[in-house]
């Protein structure tokens, strides 16, 4: 493979491990606050986080190349409100597509579509994580900080399950 595709694709690895660990700040806040559904929700995240690492780990050696884990870096621990911390998962998200693009980019030059059509699956996860996030920031925005609204989004929060990715490699 492309030694540029192979490294951004280690480099992506630890994002997706950092993006875990970010979570599963969020969900730390979450649940001192007494939202124990927010906690769930960014629990389940986390969870997510560690299967896209995973997928990458297992494309790379699939492909026969090396894996390199690097350090992961201390995420952020406290926000002024649920809405801060909806906010910075999006902003998050938002700059995981802009690397999951960039390696698009960088596969498609080295023509290799082999990672392209693998990198595939994240885009739509991308679009689709995006949204998500952003139509909580809508919610939380419509309920305002405080009350029975919050009390609600996070019982909604709450219900979110882990279902391992579907994907085919
Ligand atoms: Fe793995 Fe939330 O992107």
């Amino acid at each position: 493979m492309d030694k540029k595709v192979t490294s951004s694709l280690n480099e992506q690895i630890n994002k997706e491990f950092f993006s875990a660990y970010l979570y599963l700040s969020f969900a730390n806040w979450c649940e001192d606050q007494g939202l124990d559904g927010f906690a769930n929700w960014y629990q389940v995240q986390a969870q997510e986080e560690r299967d896209h690492a995973m997928m990458i780990v297992g494309y790379l050696q699939n492909n026969d190349e090396h894996v390199e884990y690097e350090a992961i870096k201390k995420p952020a621990s406290s926000w002024d409100s649920a809405l801060d911390v909806l906010k910075a998962g999006l902003a998050h998200e938002k700059y995981i597509t802009a690397s999951i693009n960039n390696i698009y980019a960088t596969a498609l030059e080295a023509k290799d579509f082999r990672t392209t059509q693998f990198l595939d699956w994240f885009i739509k996860e991308q679009n689709e994580e995006e949204t998500s996030a952003g139509m909580l920031i809508k919610k939380a925005e419509m309920i305002g900080k405080e009350g029975n609204g919050l009390y609600m989004l996070n019982q909604e929060l709450a219900s979110r399950v882990y279902t391992p990715p579907t994907v085919a490699e």
